[in-house]
Formats: C-alpha cells, structure tokens, sequence
C-alpha cells in the first residue's frame, strides 16, 4: 500500500507509523532491485540537498550523497567548519536561510534540540542522520537487514547488547516495537534506556504485540536471540566517559561465547559501524559468517533514498 509522506521530517521513527514503516522498507526493496539491475533513473533531478554536519560520518554522509546524487539531485556538505550553524548564526536564521534555497536538510550532531528547530524553522522536510538521542535512518537499515535474512520481523528477537542509553539502541527500539520485532536491551543497570522512553517503548509494544524486555543478565537476555545487535561504548561526544565505559561494559562484549549463549545456531550479528573490534565485538565474531555489517552498512543508501523518495 503506498502512503503520502510528501513533505514529512524524519526526526525520529516515533512519529512514524508502522504502517508507514513498512512502505519505506518495501521502497527500499524496490530501489535497492533498481540499483542492483543496473536500472538508474533520474528522480532527484533539479532537487538539491543539505548535508549539515556537526560530527563525523562516513556510512551517512556516503549514503544520503551517493543516494540523492546518482538521482540526479545536488547534495552540498556543509560541516561546522564551513557554516555559522549555532555559532555567529542562529539554528533558527539558519533553517530559514538554507529553506530558501534547499529542497531538503539532513543534520547530523550533538543537540537533538537542533534538528527540530531545523525541522520547525526550514519549512523542508529535514532528516535526523544522527543526534545525541536518535539514529532513525540507521534504524531503518537494520530493519531492513532482518526482513532480508529472516523474512519477516514479527515475532523474531532482537537483542541489543552494550550501551543501552545510546542514539542506535533508542531508535532500534522505537522501531523494532513498532513493526512487531521483540526487543531487548541487555545493558548494566547504569546504562539501562531513560524510563520515559521505555514506557513509551511499552506503550506501543503493547499494540504491536512485540515484546519489550531490559536486564542486565546476559544469559537470560540473549537466549533465543535471532539477531544480536551491538554499537560502540563510547559515542561521539562522549571520549571522558572512556574508563567508565570500559569498567561497565567490558563483560558484554559480543564474543563466540555471548552468540553460542543464544541456543540457535541462525543467530545473525549487526552493528551500525563504526566498530572498535575487540571492545564491543570480538575480531572473531564480527568477521564470522553470522555477522551481517556490510549488507546493513549497504542498506543505509537504499533505505536513504527510499526515504527521500517517498518525502520529496
Ligand atoms: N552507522 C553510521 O551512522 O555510520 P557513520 O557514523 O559512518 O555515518
Ligand atoms: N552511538 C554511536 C553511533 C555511530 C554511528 C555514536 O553516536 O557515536
């Protein structure tokens, strides 16, 4: 079923519904089939783009320019070093400025504040590419990876191991909830998601019918995994909290051990990359034939331009 999302944001997947999920996936199907029979179109011809970044990127940046450009489009990157944003020129004169001339805004930076203030001041549809609290459009890629390996996302378990408060298991967990994918976040206690937004998390669970679980016991966590997913312990912005982390975290690395604790042996291992083999994952699992980073790493550019498609 195809659904109107002309002019929409995407800030986070909260205010997107699962059925509208679903019609970005089944987009990205149909764009990624486009791409692999070498069947290139022009869609974003004419149409230009801002790539406002305040943090570094190589899987988005590559994604949103390689997306809109082979379209036809004209992406432009502008990096905190080259533009006033926040600092000699408001977010809000800013907005303003580039929604005159730009079809459409993608930030990536620290202040979830921003890119909603982007989003109200633009008037153009803006696109989260990564805040302090939200990774939306990688969420859409992982979700497209698990349909591809097992079919379907209803009823197969997804478990988040690590970093638990982070932007990717945040937004993994809106959207794993949403479309039916149980969901759950093994992380110690001090690192456990914010109360509001796993009540939230319940709230829809309770619709979709996806289970939602947090512990930190490893074991009963990712028994029965069919994917176990994991990010960096240390994310941008954050390079004091490095000793802290490691002391928390260094017993939840995703080892052969941690994927044999599952019980099945189609377990797949995601991460978002970048990763820092031998913190979060061992060398030995990330490279193993269960690890499924690069077609999720690909996935970032179909799921991309099936969202850009489907908002401009
Ligand atoms: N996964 C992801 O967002 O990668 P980059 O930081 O390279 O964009
Ligand atoms: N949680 C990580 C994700 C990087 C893609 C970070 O914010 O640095």
């Amino acid at each position: 079923m195809a659904f109107n999302l002309k002019g929409r944001s995407l800030l986070t997947l909260k205010t997107f519904s699962a059925e509208e999920i679903a019609f970005l996936l089944d987009l990205s199907r149909q764009v990624k089939r486009e791409r692999r029979a070498g069947n290139r179109q022009q869609r974003f011809l004419g149409l230009t783009l801002a790539l406002l970044f305040e943090k570094r990127s190589t899987r988005t940046r590559c994604a949103f320019e390689t997306a809109f450009g082979e379209e036809g489009g004209h992406p432009v990157f502008l990096s905190s070093a080259d533009i006033q944003l926040g600092a000699k020129e408001s977010i809000e004169d800013t907005a303003r400025v580039l929604g005159r001339m730009f079809d459409a805004i993608q930030f990536r930076g620290f202040s979830h504040d921003t890119v909603e203030k982007l989003a109200e001041y633009s008037g153009v549809p803006v696109y989260n590419g990564l805040t302090d609290r939200f990774h939306p459009t990688q969420a859409l890629a992982d979700l497209l990876t698990v349909e591809e390996v097992f079919g379907s996302l209803r009823g197969r378990k997804l478990v988040f191991v690590g970093d638990g408060r982070n932007n990717v298991a945040a937004s993994l967990c809106i959207g794993s909830v949403k479309t039916g994918l149980d969901c759950t976040i093994v992380a110690p206690q001090q690192l456990q998601p914010a109360a509001e937004l796993m009540s939230y998390c319940h709230d829809i669970a309770g619709q979709s019918g996806a289970r939602l679980e947090v512990t930190a016991d490893i074991t009963a966590g990712v028994k029965g995994a069919d994917v176990i997913y994991t990010d960096v312990w240390i994310s941008m912005g954050e390079e004091e909290k490095q000793k802290e982390r490691l002391d928390l975290l260094r017993s939840y690395q995703v080892d052969g051990a941690m994927m044999a604790k599952t019980g099945k042996d189609s377990t797949i291992f995601m991460h978002c990359l970048p990763a820092v083999k031998s913190n979060e994952v061992s060398f030995e699992v990330i490279e193993s034939a269960a690890s499924r980073v690069w077609d999720q790493a690909e996935n970032r550019k179909h799921t991309i331009k099936a969202l850009i498609l489907a908002t401009l």
